[in-house]
């Protein structure tokens, strides 16, 4: 099962991901994950995204392309991947779909998550971050301990880039540059569009429904 999360900044896309990785056992790539990783690390890659990351625009295609080249090159994805916050651009797509025709991995289908902005800006101004990936929300869900990870323990952050001004120029950045991909891969049949305006537990069963299809 081959598929990609798609939609704007804090559309849930991460949470989902955390959820469908535990029900059908396939890894998430999450881009920005591996991005921040990098950054954490203080990697080469990490040095020169940081600086897109943090204004909220995004990091060139090129590293990104190479990024998703080598990941889904590993053994973990062989019976399948959930692709989160890639791609984001018609050369990302495009570079995506020469890869998985050499890997013989077609997508499956690109789930779609419908989300208005004033919901999104509220979801991301009240989000936590953990190091090892998972997101909670001061009051849509909150961690069991207060301030600490409930996957790991590890204290909860605040992302960098979840500042009011980064996260208006990351709305930007998606209307221009990302949320044409919504019509490029409506062409090729694969988009299946959901109301991410639920909560998450009903999001998910919508999602479950959907994927019967391919698992
Ligand atoms: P990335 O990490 O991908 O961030 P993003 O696209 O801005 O998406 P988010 O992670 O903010 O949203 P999400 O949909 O995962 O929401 P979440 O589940 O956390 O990218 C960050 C940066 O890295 C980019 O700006 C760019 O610089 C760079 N980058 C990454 N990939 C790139 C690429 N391919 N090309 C170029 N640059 C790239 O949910 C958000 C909040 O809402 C949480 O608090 C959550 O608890 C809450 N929530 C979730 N679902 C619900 C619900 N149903 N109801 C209520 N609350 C909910
Ligand atoms: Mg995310
Ligand atoms: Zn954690």
């Amino acid at each position: 099962m081959n598929v990609i999360l798609f939609g704007p900044p804090g559309a849930g896309k991460g949470t989902q991901a955390k959820k469908l990785v535990e029900f059908y056992k396939i890894p998430q790539i999450s881009t920005g994950d591996i991005l921040r990783a990098n950054v954490r690390e203080g990697s080469e890659l990490g040095l020169a995204a940081k600086e897109y990351m943090d204004k909220g625009e995004l990091v060139p295609d090129e590293v990104l392309i190479g990024i998703i080249k080598n990941r889904l090159k590993e053994a973990d994805c062989e019976k399948g991947f959930m692709l989160d916050g890639y791609p984001r651009t018609l050369p990302q797509a495009d570079a995506l779909s020469e890869i998985l025709e050499e890997l013989k991995k077609p997508i499956d289908v690109v789930l779609n998550f419908e989300v208005p902005d004033e919901a999104l800006v509220t979801r991301i101004s009240g989000r936590l971050m953990c190091k090892c990936g998972a997101s909670y929300h001061k009051t849509f869900n909150p961690p069991k301990k207060a301030g600490l990870c409930d996957a790991c323990g590890a204290e909860v952050y605040q992302r960098a880039d979840d500042s009011e001004e980064a996260v208006k120029n990351r709305l930007k950045v998606y209307k221009t540059q990302t949320q044409p991909l919504i019509e490029y891969y409506e062409q090729k049949g694969l988009l299946k569009t959901l109301d991410g305006t639920k909560n998450i537990d009903l999001v998910f069963e919508d999602i479950k429904a959907i994927l019967l299809e391919f698992a």
